[in-house]
């Protein structure tokens, strides 16, 4: 197999890439598939600017980079696509779940590997979302800390937030909460990253409540320094695509206006 590079600007030296000259409408050869991934791997979560496509293409571009699946908690955009989801708000709602560092669905014992979002509509003005970095993060972290960090497992539950999203859709909770380890190796990368997020994650196991609590929060509040965060600024156009392995996002509410997104969720693979 040849090689192909794709021309990626990066965000910052931590994470994000801009991504150009790849039209995701079209069909991507193996060669350039392969650059695109390793392109992910490197910088956690690509942008592609100015793409022009249907569903059927978003996700026919997002089997580049995984196995799509279906996420019961939000509504198909239509009934024969069940693999891609409507994320819609008629404006910013102060105290979403979405609004809280977090990767996807770490409720779940395979969580999602990776989301792509595309813009559909967007505010006039706000609606940006913010990405950290969870592998940067952990190597920030004291040799003590990242230790003790290694040695834990945490809860994670869906929660009031993912409640209502399945009361509006008609589905069951997931049933039982699930343990992940609290830091987790990259599948493709090798690099270890805190896994623990204040929207799902409820307690670590091997500590007391009240213990666990206060480490639980030194870990979280580890990924808010914005030496490892960017933010993104939504242009309708936009495709982009982010690691849920090592990095956590926020969506910010600031809009007052519609703001909908198309999305696909990449089947996760067990945490270790
Ligand atoms: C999410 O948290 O999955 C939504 C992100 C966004 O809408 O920007």
């Amino acid at each position: 197999m040849g090689t192909v590079s794709v021309d990626v600007t990066p965000i910052s030296p931590v994470l994000g890439g801009i991504v150009r000259g790849v039209d995701l409408s079209k069909p991507i050869d193996e060669n350039t598939a392969s650059a695109l991934r390793d392109a992910w791997h490197r910088h956690g979560v690509l942008f592609f600017r100015d793409q022009v496509m249907t569903d059927d293409q978003q996700l026919a571009a997002a089997t580049v980079f995984g196995s799509p699946e279906e996420f019961r908690f939000s509504p198909p955009v239509r009934d024969d696509l069940p693999l891609v989801h409507i994320i819609h708000e008629e404006g910013a709602r102060r105290g979403a779940g979405v609004a809280i560092w977090h990767s996807d669905a770490t409720w779940m014992e395979k969580p999602p590997i990776g989301t792509m979002l595309r813009a559909i509509r967007l505010p006039s003005d706000g609606g940006d979302t913010c990405f950290s970095h969870a592998g940067a993060a952990y190597d920030e972290m004291s040799a003590p800390l990242r230790a003790l960090a290694g040695r834990l497992t945490a809860v994670h539950e869906g929660g009031p937030h993912l409640a209502r999203s399945a009361g509006m859709v008609g589905v069951e909770m997931p049933e039982r909460p699930i343990s992940h380890p609290v830091v987790r190796t990259h599948t493709a990368t090798g690099r270890r990253c805190l896994f623990v997020n204040r929207l799902f994650t409820s307690r670590i196991n091997e500590l007391a409540e009240e213990e666990g609590r206060a480490v639980l929060g030194l870990f979280c509040d580890q990924l808010r320094a914005p030496d490892f965060q960017i933010r993104w600024k939504w242009r309708l156009g936009d495709v982009v695509l982010w690691d849920n392995r090592c990095l956590q996002h926020y969506a910010v509410q600031d809009y007052g206006s519609p703001r909908t997104m198309h999305r696909v969720t990449l089947a996760g693979e067990p945490v270790s």
